[in-house]
């Protein structure tokens, strides 16, 4: 059955949505953002084939949320979801990302229309948000009508999926190895989200940069595999250094194996360097736990 959902207007509003994002690909990093809030431990973006109308589809294995989570708030402009639930999330202790309560919009400043389908509890709401309807009507954002649809579904796992449709032509198109790079800066020294962008997983050749490898085999780890990059950005890397990789999850902190101590090796180049070591022999070894060097 369909039925009515309003926008719930904070008078922050105007200056909020008057944001804009440097590119599709920072846009859709919002809708990320939303996921790993979420808690969801598998994240898939679907970019469209060049020339195509597909849409692109952002789909998490999160929490989900409820009717009424949804209309209160999803549907509720420039709500502080930190004021709301804590800095932290509740099961898996994330550092929360969300602050303003607007991120979803950055989906409506690629696309014209932006279908959620949500599921928790068993239930899955289904809401379409068309920038049209809301750019033109001249009501209130808060008495636009948006079409709602409440369905019992039979397996119960929760998540959500965002379909963008009717791409923004301003824009440039969306690219895989853009947003690749963007998400493994933000995510890639995560242990407990995996995000896959066409099918693929992100990994340190995703950075921009002249890229270095190395195999070896070691007494106690098996063959290792040595990938980084060297960030021909200008800015220090957020969370530069070597990580270990073992059976595809990071373990512990990225550190630079005493390369910090040696004086022919400027501080400088040490903060462009970004890459991990797979050492998926380690996974039988004692020394290694689930949370090992956490
Ligand atoms: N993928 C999702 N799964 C579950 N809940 C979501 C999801 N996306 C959004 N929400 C809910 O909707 C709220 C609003 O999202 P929105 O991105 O607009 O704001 P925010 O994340 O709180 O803050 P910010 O503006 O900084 O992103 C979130 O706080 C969250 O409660
Ligand atoms: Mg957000």
């Amino acid at each position: 059955m369909t039925e009515k959902a309003n926008f719930k207007v904070d008078p922050r509003l105007a200056k909020l949505l008057g944001e804009s994002y440097r590119s599709t690909e920072y846009a859709l990093k919002e809708l990320v953002d939303n996921a790993w809030d979420a808690e969801a431990t598998f994240i898939s973006i679907t970019l469209p084939e060049p020339m195509t109308l597909d849409p692109i589809v952002i789909k998490d294995n999160g929490n989900g949320m409820t009717e009424q989570e949804l209309r209160r708030e999803y549907l509720t402009v420039a709500n502080d979801r930190r004021s709301r639930k804590g800095d932290r999330t509740p099961r898996l202790k994330r550092l929360v990302k969300g602050r303003k309560g607007i991120g979803k919009f950055a989906g409506l400043m690629v696309a014209g229309v932006m279908e959620v389908k949500t599921t928790a509890r068993k239930r899955q709401t289904q809401v379409v948000i068309s920038k049209d309807i809301l750019l033109n009507e001249e009501k209130d954002l808060e008495k636009i009508n948006l079409p709602i649809s409440v369905s019992e579904i039979e397996d119960g796992v929760s998540g959500t999926t965002v379909m963008l449709t009717s791409l923004n032509q301003r824009y440039e198109f969306p690219r895989a190895d853009k947003l690749k790079s963007i998400l493994m800066l933000e995510y890639g020294r995560e242990h407990d989200v995996s995000i896959v962008v066409n099918g693929e997983n992100l990994s340190v050749e995703d950075l921009p940069g002249e890229h270095f490898t190395h195999d070896e085999t070691l007494p106690d780890a098996g063959t290792i595999r040595l990938n980084f990059k060297i960030s021909n950005g200008t800015k220090p890397l957020k969370q530069a250094g070597i990580a270990i990789r073992v059976g595809g999850k990071i373990v512990g902190k990225p550190g630079f194996f005493g390369l910090e101590d040696d004086p022919e090796i400027p501080q400088k180049l040490l903060k462009k360097l970004y890459g991990e070591v797979e050492a998926d022999g380690l996974e039988d070894s004692d020394s290694v736990t689930a949370d090992w060097g956490q």
